[in-house]
């Protein structure tokens, strides 16, 4: 098969179908007039933003901003923008939620000629793009600029999200830490075709800077910057992560190599057994451990966030302790969080060597008075001491570190601290594996992705 042929065929599985799109563009329209009523009041204004917007949209869901007046205090506009949501999606015949990204948005589901679409209501400021007062403010005039540019290139940036969608990189969101919608169309619109598109992501480095008709404004440490042709301070990449921009790049070169529909797809990644993790961990040498605590009630991002901090935080102990780690991953799908480890070094001696200052230094006295208990001397020059070890096993450094109030003292992050206060599980070797067994297959699936990652690109 040709890259082309595949083309042809996924677009017709995920191009909406003339009715589709006239229904879309129906309950859009519907949408926006029951919106510019209610707004009125508030003296804000509506406008459909998001991918229906922009005829890139492959879901039914719809994006509605709600355009307030810039003198609008912050604290209003949240209240109003509520307030104003929750009438709209009411008067709609919906029911919502209210989640939060910068400021609280509502996130809806309503119902249009028996079809269900999911509604995002989101306030926003009405300004210039170089003078915003919160993040969402550049949306509209994202919309703008791409419809005016991707004419008949629709269906590629179509494509190029599920592609994207597919291949596990598509969402801004701390999760993925992938390509945006947004970001999809710029790409299209600077190189065309998706084949186009594809051809050009394989030739990415970590590194590469694009633009479209704006200088970059400042310098940007990305692994991959694509300049906001709105607002050149900023970069519309900023979420995308090295691991990210490098999966799409190797996925891209593979699918010229061997062009399939398959690329379009989720794969399905088989959980390994209990036994395969257990015999993979002995033949690599290293030592497994599992830790496991309920999992708090927050917004997805956060603890996202907050998790990766934790392991961050950990790992930088672990190894100040004298332990280290092969490599970490964490999973909180269920109602559990779980932080798999696995060490490098888990058991130490009971001395450790502490370095000192030079023989000729000044401190050096300080330094032997504070030692006066234990053994010294002089190794290259500098004094050394001889001490104990606060822990020999890594596994007494976790329970340590897991346990006891001073969970945020230690640096383990707020929403994370009281649930692993109330009750945390840490298990290794053979009874992490027991574990383990316990817990949903998915988890295992996870460490099929963490043994068999491989991002390397010259192959
Ligand atoms: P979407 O994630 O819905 O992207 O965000 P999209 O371009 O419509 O693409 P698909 O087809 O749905 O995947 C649309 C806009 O809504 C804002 C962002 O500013 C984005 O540009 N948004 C998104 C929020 O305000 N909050 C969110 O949590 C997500
Ligand atoms: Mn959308
Ligand atoms: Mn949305």
């Amino acid at each position: 098969l040709k890259p082309e042929d595949v083309v042809k065929k996924v677009l017709k599985k995920i191009r909406p179908s003339r009715e589709e799109r006239k229904l879309m563009k129906e309950v859009s329209e519907k949408v926006v007039s029951t919106a510019r009523e209610i707004l009125s009041v508030y003296g804000a204004e509506p406008m459909m933003c998001g991918s229906v917007a922009k005829n890139t949209w492959i879901k039914p869901e719809l994006d509605l901003f709600m355009l307030f007046n810039p003198m609008l205090p912050r604290k209003k506009l949240e209240e109003y923008g509520l307030r104003a949501a929750k009438e709209i999606i009411k008067k709609l015949g919906g029911s919502y939620t209210i989640s939060y990204a910068e400021h609280p948005y509502v996130r809806g589901v309503i119902k249009f000629r028996d079809r269900q679409f999911s509604l995002d209501v989101v306030p926003c400021y009405k300004t210039d793009p170089r003078n915003i007062k919160s993040a969402v403010d550049r949306t509209p005039h994202h919309v703008r600029y791409v419809k005016e540019r991707i004419k008949g290139l629709e269906d590629d940036a179509r494509l190029l999200k599920k592609f994207c969608a597919a291949r596990g990189c598509y969402g801004a969101d701390v999760k993925t830490k992938g390509f945006s919608g947004y970001l999809c169309e710029l790409l299209v619109i600077k190189y065309g075709r998706f084949l186009d598109v594809l051809k050009e992501i394989t030739k990415w480095w970590p590194g590469v800077v694009i633009t479209l008709e704006t200088r970059p404004a400042r310098k940007f440490r990305d692994p991959l910057v694509f300049i906001d042709p709105v607002d050149p301070k900023r970069n519309v990449a900023a979420a995308v992560s090295a691991e990210t921009m490098m999966k799409l790049i190797k996925e891209a070169k593979r699918f010229f190599e061997h062009p399939s529909e398959a690329f379009f797809e989720t794969e399905y990644v088989p959980p390994y057994t209990v036994e395969e993790v257990s015999k993979l961990v002995s033949s690599r040498g290293t030592r497994f451990y599992l830790i496991r605590f309920p999992r708090p009630v927050v917004q997805e991002d956060i603890l996202y966030q907050q998790m990766e901090r934790l392991l961050k935080r950990l790992g930088d102990e672990i190894t100040r302790s004298g332990f280290s780690l092969m490599g970490s991953l964490f999973w909180c799908r269920t109602a559990d969080c779980v932080v798999l480890l696995e060490a490098e070094v888990w058991q130490l001696p009971r001395i450790k060597k502490q370095t000192g200052p030079d023989i000729f230094s000044d401190h050096a006295r300080e330094f032997l008075k504070r030692y006066s208990n234990t053994r010294v001397f002089i190794e290259n020059g500098k004094w050394v001491a001889e001490v104990r070890r606060e822990h020999i096993l890594l596994m007494e450094f976790l329970k340590s570190f897991f346990s006891g109030k001073e969970l945020r003292k230690r640096g383990v992050p707020s929403k994370l601290a009281e649930p692993i206060s109330k009750k945390c599980e840490i298990a290794s070797g053979r009874d992490s594996f027991r574990l383990l067994r316990k817990l949903p297959p998915e988890l295992r699936s996870e460490l099929r992705k963490y043994f068999e990652k491989d991002l390397n690109i010259e192959v």
